[in-house]
């Protein structure tokens, strides 16, 4: 099985946890592509659901699948929300981000009831950095913020796309980091959430409820 088909699997799994009147999270990247598709299907055999999207490019998909969509505001609550990972370790800690959606990511996951992340087995990780680590920043502060990156040792280096910088749904900037030599995870998430000028980060240290991985064929669920 392809890395792909194990994507597809694993989103296929999670949409079934979808039942009727539900208001979901939609998440963003090749593997909630999947899952939107999927769900689109499934509005079109009956289901009725309300979907938040985590970015604008989610939202676009979505409504051409005929997925009803709300903004945050409207929702009084997100039922489930799921959503792909870059990477995901044995505590259900993920590094988000590769997209550069994370910071709407994060918004969603922290307003939900149910977390369910997809991924394929290529996420799975013992401990997580191998992946470099995405921030949001405001562009401000960017080159003052990538300064004081390097002083920490984190090797900054800030996103590019199509040679221009790139900018996020909210128009920041996406700068990646080298998070390999850092072990206590919450303390770096709190050391840079002080640096003035990040916006977010792609640690998602205690959202997960559930990890459905596509591995060969099937599926495996992981939870806390
Ligand atoms: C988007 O910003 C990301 O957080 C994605 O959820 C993550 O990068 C996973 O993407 P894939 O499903 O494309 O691997």
């Amino acid at each position: 099985m392809s890395q792909e088909e194990e994507k597809q699997i694993a989103a296929y799994e999670a949409v079934k946890l979808i039942k009727d009147g539900m208001i979901v999270g939609l998440g963003t990247g090749s593997t909630s592509v999947y899952m939107i598709k999927r769900l689109g299907e499934r509005v079109a055999d009956g289901l009725q659901i309300k979907g938040v999207p985590s970015s604008e490019e989610t939202k676009k998909l979505a409504l051409t699948q005929g997925i009803t969509i709300i903004s945050l505001d409207d929702a009084p609550t997100i039922d489930i929300n799921i959503d792909g990972a870059d990477e995901f370790d044995p505590y259900l800690q993920l590094i988000k981000g590769g997209g550069g959606a994370l910071l709407r990511e994060k918004v969603l996951a922290s307003n939900s009831k149910k977390n369910i992340v997809i991924v394929d087995s290529a996420k799975e990780v013992k401990r997580l950095g191998k992946f470099r680590l995405p921030i949001e920043t405001i562009p401000f502060a960017t080159n003052k913020i990538i300064s004081i990156l390097t002083e920490k040792g984190l090797d900054p280096k800030i996103r590019k796309k199509d040679n221009e910088i790139f900018r996020t749904d909210e128009n920041n900037c996406i700068i990646d980091l080298n998070i390999l030599p850092f072990t206590n995870l919450a303390k770096l998430q709190e050391d840079l959430i002080g640096i003035p000028g990040v916006v977010e980060t792609g640690l998602f240290l205690d959202t997960t409820t559930q990890v459905i991985m596509g591995k060969g064929n099937t599926t495996v669920s992981f939870t806390k």
